[in-house]
């Protein structure tokens, strides 16, 4: 053991340098050969390497060319910076290395109170049983649609478990326009197929249109097919919306439709202040994702969902061979009786660390902080004369579009070369979208370490970018 407490001291000043680093270094920079080569293509070696050159080649070929999501400038997609917490635990639940598929040891009691934790957050009812660590919010999709697709079959009688889809009329499922693909996906893995996830339009602030989904329903309902779920959105990928919850809790309640809620990314906006209005009815769900892996910043790997009928998941999956029953569990059952996964990773001890540190004020603070600074950057913007608003700053969301006077002819052309320019320039990291038939870019803000001044920096590299200026420039 001598030489992983070595390594392993080593490994740790290089992680705290990392870290403490990473807003003096390039957001993003491309992989230089031979770095790329050594990458990408290296052999396996054949007599074995001392574990210190390991943490030397991880300090020189791998932390230099991260994907960005670390620094206070990383504005793309929905990933967060690493928690310090779950950094510093992430060794330990690899030491212990246990399988959470069940059984009565840490990893899975531990399981538990985090599950309750994030029920307890956003306010959905939780009991045991109610919920499960994920990789992330598709397999917590693919989870939840799998209890829904059951209870639709238990309804007519058909063992969904034994016979598969055979002897059902199709089930529709709704999705709003601006609905994750993680939906449509796992509507295709259930075998419903995409042909019947009704894809329902959304209002002017990008929000599910329940009047189109009642009507889409009823049509449905009247050809003979069975609407059997709704998947509404607390904090769409594209604009941080939230769909009316209570209203589309409604719909699904009159035809005994599943409730799903995308909360993924945004539920826990629920937390910022004034918020929480917006979200009524985010807890008549039948079933939620929430990532801790995106606002939480609890390093990847970390999704959730929770439900309200543990018996109706735990019937959806629960296949118990022989060699592994287990009576210790106080009639719960294993965690791997409630999806997919039988040999399950300590998820639990990264989400438990990352929230015993924040603790609930913390937490309301990080959230209250970066939903402050994205209507910062929707007011910075709104006030340009070359930039564009294209929908209220919703959760920590914001999306836009550069528009200079005189190039309204290729605005999409502009918009959709901007974000790998902004990238390739190395201060600012960016991603883009479409949004209502155009070009958008957007900025999703999860760091509280980024300021004002980042956003200004952003909206200037932006500027650099669009006259086609692409020279990484220095930090
Ligand atoms: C709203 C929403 N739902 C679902 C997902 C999919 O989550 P994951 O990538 O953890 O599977 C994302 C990812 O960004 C998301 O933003």
């Amino acid at each position: 053991m001598d030489e992983l407490r070595r390594a392993a001291r080593i490994a740790a000043d290089v992680t705290a340098d990392h870290l403490a680093g990473v807003g003096d270094r390039p957001v993003w920079q491309p992989v230089p050969e031979p770095d790329h080569a050594w990458l990408t293509r290296q052999e396996l070696p054949v007599a074995g390497r001392p574990l210190v050159d390991l943490v030397h080649d991880v300090r020189t070929r791998i932390l230099p060319y991260p994907m960005g999501n670390g620094h206070p400038r990383f504005f793309g997609w929905v990933n967060s910076a690493p928690s310090p917490a779950g950094v510093l635990v992430a060794p330990l639940a690899a030491a212990l290395n246990p399988s959470c598929a069940g059984g009565e040891h840490a990893g899975v009691l531990l399981e538990h109170t985090v599950l309750r934790w994030l029920a307890g957050l956003v306010g959905y009812p939780h009991r045991p049983g109610g919920g499960l660590l994920t990789s992330g919010a598709s397999m917590a999709t693919v989870v939840a649609l799998a209890a829904a697709r059951q209870r639709a079959a238990d309804r007519v009688g058909v063992d969904v478990r034994a016979d598969g889809l055979y002897g059902l009329a199709p089930l529709v499922m709704y999705v709003s326009a601006e609905g994750h693909s993680c939906l449509r996906k796992a509507a295709e893995l259930l075998g419903l197929g995409n042909r019947q996830v009704r894809v329902v339009p959304v209002d002017d602030r990008f929000r599910m249109d329940v009047g189109a989904l009642r009507g889409l329903v009823d049509r449905d309902a009247r050809a003979g097919l069975r609407p059997f779920c709704v998947a509404a959105t607390a904090g769409t990928v594209n604009t941080g919306a939230v769909d009316p919850l209570d209203a589309v809790a409604d719909v699904a309640a009159e035809h005994r439709m599943w409730f799903h809620v995308d909360g993924a990314y945004g539920a826990l906006g629920a937390l910022a202040g004034g918020a929480a209005a917006g979200y009524a009815g985010l807890a008549r769900a039948d079933s939620l994702a929430l990532d801790p892996h995106k606002w939480l910043g609890v390093p990847v790997d970390s999704g959730c969902v929770l439900w309200r009928d543990p018996a109706l998941t735990r019937a959806t999956f629960s296949l118990v061979p022989a060699y592994l029953r287990d009576e210790r569990d106080g009639g719960l059952g294993w965690f791997s009786e409630y999806g997919p996964e039988q040999t399950r990773p300590f998820r639990a001890l990264r989400t438990w660390a990352t929230m015993s540190h924040l603790g609930r004020d913390g937490i309301v603070r990080l959230v209250g902080t970066t939903v402050r600074r994205a209507h910062t950057l929707a007011a910075m913007i709104t006030a340009a004369a070359d930039f564009e608003l294209l929908a209220p700053a919703g959760a920590s969301i914001v999306a836009f579009r550069y528009r200079p006077t005189g190039q309204d002819d290729h605005l999409d052309a502009l918009n959709q070369r901007i974000p790998g320019a902004v990238q390739r320039r190395g201060r600012a990291f960016l991603t883009g979208t479409r949004l209502a038939g155009a070009e958008a870019l957007r900025a999703c803000l999860l760091n509280p370490a980024t300021t004002d001044d980042d956003l200004a920096l952003l909206l200037d590299e932006i500027r650099a970018a669009a006259t086609g200026d692409t020279s990484p420039t220095p930090p």
